[in-house]
């Protein structure tokens, strides 16, 4: 019997409401019910070839030990090379970079190097879900600043900004392109911020791992490349992940001052030391390789986000804005008078349908679910349909439609 408790830290995580969805789904799967399942940020397409047999060679290859704790140097020379050419980013592979097993590795470190008991850090609702642990396992407090909402794009409220900021106030964590609500920060946006952070001598947490999926025109700026004053305070946290669909094989970087990188690279040393040597050769290959592969993924992602709307806009009591990046819809279903867990259960009850509960990503969030699109088209499709039928047999008691 276990007479100690478990710590409070790690007491005080909260479960990941995408896993909750997903077990409650798996239990109606195996009453053999169909269950459309747009609910996980996951790319449903495979990693690319060449990708693939770059890790198979380099486990043949010997590469099955242990790397230098920041990453190999040749993938942090790689890594180095595609800052400057797509991020405009500068940075020195020997002291700049960090190589990690993924985006969610990446932001731990960053909050962790960064965030000391009792400080605060901003984060702009709706945020992405694990920042509030993140932020509670380094003992910080979360400040969520709702973004203002015009027409299909979120903002940051400036105003709200520079009110929140305390004496206490460390950082400011940013997700652009953001999931989930599928905004993509302006230039003009993102200058405001840094420039904010300057003023209030604040760390910034740029997570910028849906920097390729930007749609119609939008482009996708790295606040680190915005000045050298906001740059030397950024922690850019970038991902394999979603751009190469290589979410099972964990890889990611992180990109800040020297003296935040060693930081950050103590902590990875007592935690996840390296990330694995096979897969950080596969990156190499996804960074210097053919983008073919990764064009055409984005470009159905592009399709679907078209196809889902049309759909989607159809239907009676739910207010849907087209995403500007991501593949996620964030819709407002605050017309049915219902709570985000009640109205995510009820579509899978009624839809079979998966998707997010919104006040997983904060309070701003309750009343919204988040859809992914990143899913195959005839699921997609289905999901929609079926997700429509079911808000059908709903009255919405307020005037949106
Ligand atoms: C906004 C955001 N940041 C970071 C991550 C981390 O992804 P990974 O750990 O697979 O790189 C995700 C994954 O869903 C995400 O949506």
């Amino acid at each position: 019997m276990q007479r100690n408790p478990i710590s409070r830290r790690a007491e005080a995580i909260h479960p990941s409401a995408v896993a909750e969805m997903l077990a409650m789904g798996r239990k109606m799967e195996a009453e053999g019910i169909k269950v459309y399942r747009l609910v996980q940020g996951e790319p449903d397409f495979d990693v690319p070839e060449n990708i693939r047999e770059a890790a198979k060679r380099a486990l043949d290859e010997g590469y099955t030990h242990y790397t230098p704790n920041q990453g190999m140097p040749i993938l942090r020379e790689a890594v180095a090379d595609k800052l400057e050419r797509v991020n405009r980013i500068k940075a020195k592979p020997e002291s700049e970079i960090i190589i990690t097993n993924g985006g969610t590795l990446g932001l731990y470190l960053a909050v962790m190097a960064t965030v000391d008991p009792g400080d605060e850090v901003i984060v702009l609702a709706p945020y992405f879900g694990p920042y509030a642990n993140m932020v509670s396992l380094a003992g910080g407090i979360l400040v969520e600043i709702p973004m203002v909402k015009s027409g299909s794009h979120y903002s940051p409220d400036l105003d709200r900004l520079s009110e929140a900021v305390s004496p206490r106030t460390k950082v400011i964590m940013i997700n652009t392109p953001s999931n989930p609500s599928g905004s993509v920060m302006t230039r003009a946006e993102l200058l405001a911020i840094g420039e904010m952070a300057c003023r209030h001598d604040l760390y910034i947490i740029a997570d910028e791992v849906y920097e390729r999926m930007v749609f119609d025109g939008h482009e996708h700026v790295s606040i680190a490349s915005l000045s050298e004053e906001i740059k030397e305070r950024t922690i850019t946290v970038n991902s394999f992940s979603k751009t190469y669909a290589m979410t099972g094989m964990r890889l990611g970087y992180n990109v800040a001052n020297p003296s935040i990188t060693k930081a950050m690279s103590k902590i990875y040393q007592v935690s996840a030391r390296c990330a694995a040597a096979s897969t950080q050769i596969a990156g190499i290959e996804a960074l210097r390789g053919p983008q073919t592969e990764v064009e055409r993924m984005i470009s159905r992602y592009a399709e679907r986000r078209l196809m889902a709307y049309k759909r989607l806009s159809r239907i009676k009591g739910l207010h849907c804005c087209m995403p500007e990046g991501t593949f996620y819809y964030w819709l407002d279903m605050t017309s049915f008078g219902m709570n985000s867990w009640e109205i995510a259960k009820y579509i899978l009850s009624e839809a079979h349908v998966l998707v997010t509960p919104g006040s997983y990503f904060g309070g701003a969030g309750d009343g919204f679910v988040r859809l992914s699109f990143a899913t195959s088209e005839e699921n997609l499709l289905a999901g929609i349909d079926a997700l429509g039928d079911a808000l059908s047999r709903l009255q919405p008691t307020s005037g949106r439609s």
